[in-house]
């Protein structure tokens, strides 16, 4: 099972301010549901409450990241306890492909078990963000593909599209 990480970060590498994202970015939307098609996805519980978690968990099997013990997810919905169970969960399930959604919080914690990192550097700074994504290491990442997107009447600013490979020896 592939695993791979999907997040949208600022230039200071902020992903999250007071629970919601600290942009409205149509452009990175795009990219964002067109590589999660088809994925089982991994979420920390924080981020499936918020507002874009509404829609992106419609239709999909996902497992979502709790210590609650009664938590219950909606439909599609399993829970796992730690991020090691969810991604054994949906290998379980079959699953070919797993897109680790976020927030910072798991981000941190399945870094070790990625294979591929999908980050849209959003060309601005963010004040006060209280969530990040963690450093890439050039030693164990490998940059294969970009591509950017210019600022535009629905999109306030520009963007970089980046996938990066894990080193095969890390
Ligand atoms: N820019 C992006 O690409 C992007 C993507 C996703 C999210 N975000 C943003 O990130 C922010 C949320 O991130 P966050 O770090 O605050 O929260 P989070 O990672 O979404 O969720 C944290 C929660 O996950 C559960 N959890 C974490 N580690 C666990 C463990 N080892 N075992 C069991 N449960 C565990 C806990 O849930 P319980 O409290 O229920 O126990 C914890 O409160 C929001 O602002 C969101 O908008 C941004």
């Amino acid at each position: 099972m592939e695993i791979v990480m999907i997040a949208a970060r600022s230039e200071n590498g902020v992903i999250g301010k007071n629970g919601g994202l600290p942009w409205h970015m149509p452009a990175d939307e795009a990219v964002f549901l067109n590589e999660i098609e088809g994925c089982f996805l991994l979420s920390g519980r924080k981020s499936y409450e918020s507002n874009q978690g509404n829609t992106i968990f419609r239709n999909k099997q996902f497992v979502i990241i709790t210590r609650q013990e009664d938590y219950e997810a909606g439909p599609g919905g399993h829970i796992a306890h730690s991020v090691e169970a969810g991604i054994e969960l949906a290998r379980a399930q079959q699953a070919p492909r797993l897109c680790v959604l976020g927030g910072g919080e798991i981000y941190r914690q399945a870094m070790p078990y990625a294979d591929q990192l999908i980050i849209t550097d959003i060309h601005t700074y963010v004040e006060n963000g209280d969530a990040f994504f963690p450093q890439i290491d050039p030693e164990h990442w490998a940059l294969t593909q970009q591509a950017s997107h210019e600022a535009d009447e629905k999109n306030p600013f520009p963007c970089t599209f980046n996938w990066y490979q894990r080193r095969s020896n890390t």
